[in-house]
């Protein structure tokens, strides 16, 4: 994140038509590669959308370049007993899977392997090197800021909280 990473931040919650709004950024409608990093709990874009499981693949495929790779690490399920949309019950979604076959997509979708960079990524936490904290924006509270904690959490926020019952961490 830089001082300006807002001037490249895409809110698809005001503005559905993310084509656009890459161009405005990178002067074409179309990046190298994507991630979904959502998963079947997307929402549709646009203001008021609701639940729209398969919103986020569809729109990586829309704007990622012919031959681009998508990765996936975004959760899809096999039941989703809660879901709206009958299909999506059972973790069939709407995909426009023809719009990847044409482009020649690549698709990488499965668990993260966490252990493989677990041990570079320790080090590098370790050694100051990456500064893991300030990435989450991690918030150390209080047991009692504890309930307001979980709530803002639970809105959204984008921060991590640490509850620090004994005041031990600076
Ligand atoms: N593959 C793995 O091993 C692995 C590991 C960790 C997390 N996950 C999965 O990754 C996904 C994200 O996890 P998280 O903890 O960051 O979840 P999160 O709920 O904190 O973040 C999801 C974000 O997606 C945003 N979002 C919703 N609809 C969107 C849309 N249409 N377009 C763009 N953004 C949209 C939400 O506003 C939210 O900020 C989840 O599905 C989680 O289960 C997978």
């Amino acid at each position: 994140m830089t001082e300006n990473s807002a001037q490249y931040t895409i809110n698809l919650s005001k503005h559905d038509r993310l084509g656009e709004q890459i161009e405005q950024i990178l002067g074409v409608p179309e990046v190298d590669c994507s991630i979904d990093a959502v998963g079947f709990e997307a929402s549709g874009h646009g203001e008021d959308a609701g639940e729209k499981p398969a919103q986020v693949l569809n729109a990586i495929m829309d704007i990622t370049q012919a031959g681009g790779g998508l990765g996936i690490p975004g959760l899809y399920v096999t039941e989703d007993p809660g879901a709206s949309d009958k299909d999506a019950q059972t973790g069939s979604l709407k995909v426009r899977f023809g719009q990847g076959w044409a482009k020649a997509h690549t698709f990488n979708t499965g668990q993260t392997p966490a252990m493989k960079y677990n041990r570079d990524l320790m080090k590098s936490i370790l050694s100051g090197q990456a500064q893991i904290a300030k990435a989450v924006n991690a918030t150390v509270i209080s047991l009692d800021e504890a309930p307001g904690g979980y709530k803002d959490f639970d809105s959204g926020v984008a921060k991590k909280f640490v509850i620090d019952p004994h005041g031990m961490l600076k």
